[in-house]
């Protein structure tokens, strides 16, 4: 069986500089609220028409091919990470196929979240180990600045986020010493209505404790998407941000932990610790607990807000940029998110 490589990494920003004293003049917040609770200076947003997930995937994509030594039309799959697609169907994948003229390749959408690139990566690291394909793009990008409500009411929320791409070419290694070590993916469903965007969706309120949609049950045809909806926001995230919170500090941990427990490595092995960009006290958190140094971790969500399945490769890719992380180096990648979902992936650079 072969290892995988990371063999080309990019990433994609949007020119677009939003500061946390822009937001002042759609919602009552400010740059000290912002800072002090989530680390956040400053986030990208996306060109309203011009840009789309898919097409800063593809900018991501094209850099990451391009350092990977090949062309687009080597390419033999795609694992396509959002939450916020172009259309609710079809997926971002196929879009990114015709964009960058692959040929028909294979084409798989994950709807994991902020854990959404670290699930891409371990699923393109099976076919690679299966020896099924050679190639594989795997983009997590995100144009969230469409849709998030800019009022007082999802200030919780909206201050946090930002947009952007970033991707990688996942080859065999027959290095011994390098590639894919593991990943660990994992779920708990009981608590999936702490964030999330209800609607539009075909629950109908099926799984919530309370009513958050009027729905006429004999009616058939406008229960997908209802001016009731909008009326109550339910077209745009929800966050219970504490309940976040808590599960992240206890939960992100672990996964880091497991990840380490399954190679016979400790956390002093580490060399760059790549957590979800979710809020920098989390990250600190996760840090102390870990006893990692400044360092062991990258955190870079002061510039570009929760990116959620782009923030990983985002800030991955800063830190090769940057020298940060050298052959040799163990690098752990570490998400949580919507679902919940947690995911964790070891890999020695
Ligand atoms: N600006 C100013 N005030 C805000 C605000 C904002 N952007 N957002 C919320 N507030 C207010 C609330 O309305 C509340 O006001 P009140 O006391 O008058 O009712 C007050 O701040 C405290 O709200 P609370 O939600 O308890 O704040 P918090 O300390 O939990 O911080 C988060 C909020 C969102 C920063 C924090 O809960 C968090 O980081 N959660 C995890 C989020 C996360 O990681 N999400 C991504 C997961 S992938």
């Amino acid at each position: 069986m072969h290892k995988s490589k990371i063999a080309g990494i990019g990433m994609y920003v949007p020119a677009n500089v939003v500061t946390n004293n822009d937001l002042l003049k759609y919602m009552d917040t400010s740059d000290e609220w912002i800072q002090e609770r989530t680390g956040i200076k400053e986030r990208r947003y996306a060109h309203r028409t011009e840009e789309t997930t898919t097409t800063m995937g593809v900018e991501a994509a094209k850099i990451a091919i391009e350092r990977a030594g090949i062309t687009p039309q080597d390419i033999d799959f795609i694992v396509f990470a959002t939450l916020s697609p172009d259309y609710y169907f079809p997926g971002c994948g196929v879009l990114l196929q015709r964009a960058m003229q692959m040929k028909e390749i294979g084409a798989l959408d994950v709807r994991n979240q902020c854990s959404g690139f670290v699930y891409a990566l371990s699923v393109a690291d099976q076919f690679i180990k299966t020896g099924m394909y050679k190639n594989i793009l795997v983009v997590g990008a995100e144009k969230h600045s469409f849709g998030l409500d800019f009022t007082t009411r999802g200030r919780n929320i909206s201050v946090i986020i930002g947009d952007g791409a970033g991707a990688v070419v996942l080859k065999p290694t027959e290095k011994e010493n390098q590639g894919i070590l593991s990943t660990h993916l994992h779920s708990d469903g009981t608590a999936a209505e702490i964030l999330a965007m209800y609607n539009p969706g075909t629950h109908a309120n099926h799984w919530l404790n309370q009513k958050v949609a009027d729905f006429n049950e004999n009616e058939i045809g406008d229960m997908f998407m209802s001016h009731d909806m909008i009326d109550k926001a339910q077209n745009f995230p929800f966050m219970d941000g504490q309940s976040v919170f808590k599960k992240a500090v206890v939960k992100f941990p672990e996964v880091i932990m497991e990840a380490l427990a399954a190679n016979g490595l400790q956390t002093t092995d580490i060399n760059m610790l790549i957590p979800h960009q979710a809020n920098l006290r989390i990250a600190q958190f996760v840090q102390q607990k870990l006893k990692l140094s400044d360092d062991q971790v990258y955190n870079n969500i002061q510039k570009f807000g929760n990116t959620t399945a782009a923030s990983v490769p985002i800030a991955l890719c800063e830190a090769w940029e940057a020298g940060k992380i050298k052959d040799g180096d163990l690098v752990c990648l570490a998400a949580f998110g919507s679902g919940f979902t947690l995911a964790s992936a070891l890999i020695k650079w």
